[in-house]
């Protein structure tokens, strides 16, 4: 005996097609809509050419603050020793600027019509800062090798400022220099204080100095 139609509601059929366009579409792939290298132009009242020549710099700039970035946050977590509190807190404030640095580099290279790196394996092919071991170094190396990265950068800076100031691209000369230049610069700073020599409780050359008096 057939058995009588469910009056209550919609059928099964009729629900399944309703929700036809709610549900993902999953598994999608497609070739990429512009390819590493290449721009799209945009209506900046700057050169394709110029474009081009300032987002392979920013690029190179962009590889090795994401480097330098990461740098600091394997120092502070893997910094040891008398000073591990405020050189802890320090390396993760540097991340913190660094990260934010990648962030406005990125936008300026999106901003010029160009593609920004963005994944591990390809900032790895691309930086010329020197890979550190995995293991835990001592502060004075750690320091030592953040420093080597901070003048690595800003050598590089320096020459790509001049050049996008000679190509008319203002704005990532502004970047350069504002952002990337002055933040490296006090950042060097910081951290050069913390390898210079000085006596911590008694002043060299101070004799018989007695406690109390
Ligand atoms: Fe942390």
């Amino acid at each position: 005996m057939a058995s009588k139609p469910d009056k209550r509601g919609p059928s099964y059929d009729q629900l399944s097609a309703g929700t036809r366009n709610a549900r993902p579409l999953l598994h999608q792939n497609a070739p990429e809509i512009q390819p590493y290298g290449k721009i799209a132009k945009l209506p900046i009242a700057l050169d394709e050419k110029v474009c081009a020549a300032s987002a392979e710099n920013l690029n190179q700039l962009l590889a090795d603050t994401i480097t330098l970035r990461d740098l600091y946050k394997k120092h502070h977590w893997q910094v040891a020793g008398h000073t591990f509190y405020q050189l802890h807190l320090l390396f993760d404030k540097h991340y913190g600027e660094q990260n934010e640095l990648v962030d406005t580099i990125a936008e300026r290279i999106q901003s010029l019509g160009a593609i920004s790196l963005a994944m591990a394996a390809d900032v790895a092919e691309t930086t010329i800062i020197p890979r550190p071991p995995r293991g835990r170094e001592e502060v004075p190396v750690q320091i030592s090798r953040l420093l080597e990265a901070h003048e690595i950068l800003l050598k590089e800076a320096r020459t790509m400022a001049k050049q996008a100031d000679e190509a008319g691209d203002d704005g990532t000369n502004d970047v350069i220099v504002s952002d990337i230049i002055r933040t490296n610069e006090l950042q060097v700073w910081f951290l050069a204080e913390h390898v210079v020599d000085v006596p911590l409780v008694r002043a060299e050359g101070v004799k018989g100095a007695s406690a109390g008096s």
